[in-house]
């Protein structure tokens, strides 16, 4: 029996990667293209006697979401150009999805406004005149009822999300959605520190890019089973997983500024805490919740995965020069192993099921 209890245990501990992500703040070139909008944007406004539009978080997550959506699609999309409201006769497909990903009230976003342009590079004197110019857009720019703002861009995509000040289009946040997720995340947050403790070592203190990049990585596992999840993870030379370093990039993670850290899935149905605690402290990997290099942490959920990102404090220096690179390398093979595995898993089901109608 104890040696059952303690094999299925051990399966249980399937998805951990051992890796070296690098976590600081950085300048991404799109940060750039989107705060030159905004400040065209605001001097337009002001040359009408407008009050300048104030960053919205909420808007900002939804155009950064909407912007990874259209990054694939031409510049002669239908949605170049269009003025979208964000209702639920919405062209975007995928937008009830972003506004939970947004934690935003369906209710506040009906009067929203959503603004996409391409232009090859974003030329930024072309993508200004593209919203400024064109009646379609200047007649919301323009609008006084339009007090907040979001941008998010992705290749040759810009997309402006306009929040108004009305209760219908103010993208406010979804109560509840948005404490069930941070109480789970929460819970977590303090098991961890609560183990620290007994184990006489610091506190772990909240980490947002690491955090970023855990939301991430639960949105990539949400639609998996938590049974898919039967293997264990070993070093190796595994493929990459390309979208991973969007990921990266998203979250504003630098490569050349190097903390080692480890990113740790865990699935349990519900997210019951105690269970999902127990997954944390007790299992073989629990080592690294005991080791003392290790002192941030960035946790994100969905449905029933949570991910836990554990970074290293930065400060210390111990990963320079050739480490770093190491460890750059390091960090994709191990999240290959995490993801790709997931997905060839899918791939081999949906071939199966293609040979199944073929025949
Ligand atoms: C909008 O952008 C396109 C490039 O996609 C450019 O050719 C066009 O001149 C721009 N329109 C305005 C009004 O600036
Ligand atoms: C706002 O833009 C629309 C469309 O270009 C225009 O008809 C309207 O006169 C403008 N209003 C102001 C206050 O500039
Ligand atoms: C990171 O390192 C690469 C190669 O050494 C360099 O080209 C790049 O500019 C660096 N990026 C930052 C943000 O320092
Ligand atoms: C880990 O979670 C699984 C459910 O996914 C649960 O069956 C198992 O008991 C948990 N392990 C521990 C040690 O709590
Ligand atoms: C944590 O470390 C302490 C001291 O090194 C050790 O006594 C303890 O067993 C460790 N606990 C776990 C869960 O690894």
């Amino acid at each position: 029996m104890a040696s059952l209890t303690k094999l299925s245990f051990f399966f249980f501990f399937f998805v951990i990667a051992h890796a070296f992500v690098l976590l600081s703040p950085l300048v991404q070139s799109s940060d750039k293209d989107e705060d030159s909008l905004l400040q065209g944007i605001n001097s337009y406004r002001t040359s009408l006697n407008l009050p300048a539009l104030v960053k919205n978080g909420n808007a900002g997550c939804l155009a950064d979401e909407i912007a990874d959506d259209m990054e694939d699609q031409p510049c002669s999309s239908p949605t170049n150009g269009a003025n979208i409201l964000a209702t639920s006769q919405t062209p975007l497909a995928n937008l009830p999805k972003h506004l939970g990903k947004c934690k935003i009230d369906a209710n506040s976003a009906s009067d929203g406004v959503i603004l996409p342009v391409c232009v090859p590079k974003l030329v930024p004197t072309l993508v200004l005149t593209n919203y400024t110019h064109q009646p379609q857009f200047a007649k919301y720019l323009n609008d006084t009822k339009f007090t907040g703002v979001g941008l998010g861009s992705e290749d040759d995509w810009m997309v402006v999300v306009l929040a108004s000040n009305t209760p219908t289009g103010s993208l406010a946040n979804a109560a509840s959605s948005l404490v069930s997720a941070v109480d789970e995340e929460d819970d977590l947050f303090q098991g961890l520190n609560s183990f620290r403790k007994s184990a006489n070592l610091p506190e772990f203190k909240k980490n947002d890019n690491a955090a970023c990049l855990a939301d991430e990585l639960a949105d990539e596992l949400e639609d998996q089973p938590c049974s898919s999840a039967h293997y264990i993870i070993e070093p190796g030379n595994l493929p990459r997983f390309p979208s991973f370093e969007k990921l990266v990039k998203k979250c504003h993670i630098d490569i050349n500024t190097t903390t080692a850290a480890i990113i740790w899935p865990v699935c349990v149905p519900d997210l019951d805490e105690d269970l999902v605690l127990n997954n944390y402290t007790h299992s073989h990997s629990s080592k690294y919740l005991n080791d003392s290099k290790y002192s941030g942490v960035g946790i994100g959920s969905e449905d029933d995965w949570i991910v836990a990102v554990l970074t290293t404090d930065a400060e210390s220096g111990s990963f320079s020069g050739g480490a770093a690179t190491l460890g750059a390398i390091g960090m994709f093979q191990y999240m290959a192993a995490v993801l790709l595995g997931l997905f060839l898993k899918d791939n081999e089901e949906s071939v199966r099921e293609e040979k199944k109608r073929g025949d």
